[in-house]
């Protein structure tokens, strides 16, 4: 297999101050390694992998004997297993697909629910409830309402259509599958949700759909070994291209650069840009730092956000990801009118390339800093590279902004908020802010 490339030629690394974050290597790669040792970043080091191989393996006739799989989750929980789908199942948005179905419940939507609940046959139905701390409200509120339906649908064989992917001692859901006999695969400790996509979280549902996800985690597992092993020093750090991205990364934020496109250029990978987002927003959004990801694609986005990238605020940065081997597609051989000669004799699948190459020349003359990353394949292996490259890149970038990479705190004030509206014991401080806030009178207009 040809080798997947990083072309810095554009990505201005002369004039941004990069060398500098270059000093903080052996910090970096000490801690790096403690933290392994520690398993602290489960993400790299997979200390669960072999165990949950063994299991994936043990549960196929099971999980494929189903024709849908109904996967119940939110953030970290669900976007892996929808870039995953997107990405290596698009046989499911094809034209006279037959099956297998996954469907994706990643929110609260009523009529979304209804839907599930009224058409998909349940007794042929998977349902995965995936939630590391089993307690997600939005998951699990959907949970309970399939499950009424599933009870009076299959009766006492209900729990057979469920699994659970959820921490292996703690939550509600661990409560339910011990108590009610529910099959569960584990979200080690330490591997938030969007860190996860290589676990049980991203892998069920991708074994499900027949994707090749031992080649997945091959990929990934060989671009993140170096990094894993207690040899790590801070020469091979240095040579790592997830930490040369974070410099850029932390350079750019200095510089004022606080948005950062995913530009795919791999129209099938678009939803590795929601998977990125959540990965780059939720890990380096603290005390006021951070980069704003805007996930886009080609050539889609050409038609629709890209005037704002070229000549709106420049404040961009750009990590824009090409493959030169996709599909070549059909030739354009006759019947071409004038106007449009300069197809004639080439294939549908050259467009992407032109257009690709068009916008990041445009992009560059335009001054927006950008790293291409050329996937030598749109594979499994490739894209499990892509992911351990960027999960790295994200936790280096936020040690050298000085954050926590892992942790999520400003999230937790809307939920308690929702809680409390919804009338959670305790929250007392959040009811009476609720309070406040709903006693002040609106400045409303009609239209
Ligand atoms: O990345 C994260 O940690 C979050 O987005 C979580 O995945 C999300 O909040 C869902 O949490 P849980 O898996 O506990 O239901």
């Amino acid at each position: 297999m040809a080798s997947n490339i990083i072309d810095w030629t554009d990505s201005w690394q002369d004039k941004l101050d990069i060398k500098s974050k270059y000093e903080s290597a052996e910090a970096i790669s000490d801690r790096f390694s403690k933290e392994v040792a520690e398993g602290k970043l489960p993400f790299c080091s997979m200390p669960y992998m072999a165990e949950l191989l063994y299991d994936l393996e043990g549960l196929e006739s099971y999980v494929k004997g189903f024709e849908h799989m109904l996967l119940l989750g939110i953030g970290g929980s669900a976007l892996g297993a929808r870039a995953l789908q997107k990405a290596f199942f698009s046989a499911q948005d094809e034209p006279c697909h037959e099956g297998p179905w996954l469907w994706i419940g990643d929110n609260v939507c009523a009529k979304t629910l209804e839907s599930y609940l009224e058409k998909l046959p349940l007794e042929k139905t998977l349902v995965a409830v995936v939630s590391k701390s089993g307690g997600t409200i939005e998951t699990i509120s959907q949970y309970l309402l399939i499950r009424k339906k599933m009870k009076q649908n299959m009766g006492d064989k209900w729990n057979r259509n469920f699994l659970f992917v959820t921490d292996k001692n703690n939550g509600f859901l661990r409560e339910q599958a011990d108590e009610l006999s529910i099959k569960t695969l584990e979200v080690p400790d330490n591997l938030g949700g969007r860190y996860s996509i290589l676990s049980a979280v991203g892998l069920l549902p991708a074994m499900f759909m027949g994707i090749d996800y031992r080649s997945l985690v091959e990929g990934a597992s060989d671009i993140l070994a170096s990094l894993a092993s207690q040899e790590l020093s801070s020469e091979t750090l240095l040579k790592h291209p997830s930490y040369k991205l974070a410099c850029w990364n932390a350079a750019l934020m200095e510089s004022g650069y606080n948005e950062l496109i995913f530009f795919s250029y791999i129209p099938q990978w678009a939803c590795f840009g929601q998977w990125f987002a959540q990965l780059w927003a939720e890990s380096l959004g603290k005390e006021g730092k951070g980069s704003q990801p805007i996930p886009a694609v080609g050539a889609t986005d050409q038609h629709s956000v890209n005037q704002m990238f070229l000549d709106g605020p420049r404040n961009k940065g750009c990590l824009f990801l090409t493959c030169d081997s996709l599909t070549d597609g059909e030739k354009f051989v006759e019947d071409i009118p004038d106007k449009f000669s300069y197809i004639k004799g080439k294939n549908f699948g050259e467009l992407i390339h032109a257009e690709g190459l068009g916008t990041k020349m445009a992009l560059s003359a335009n001054s927006v800093p950008l790293v291409e990353i050329k996937m030598a394949e749109s594979s499994e292996e490739c894209a499990g590279r892509m992911m351990g490259l960027l999960m790295a890149t994200t936790i280096f970038t936020g040690w050298l902004m000085g954050i926590n990479p892992v942790d999520q705190p400003a999230v937790e004030l809307g939920k308690r908020l929702a809680k409390a509206r919804l009338g959670a014991e305790g929250l007392q401080e959040e009811k009476n802010d609720l309070e406040a806030f709903l006693s002040v009178k609106r400045e409303e207009q009609v239209f």
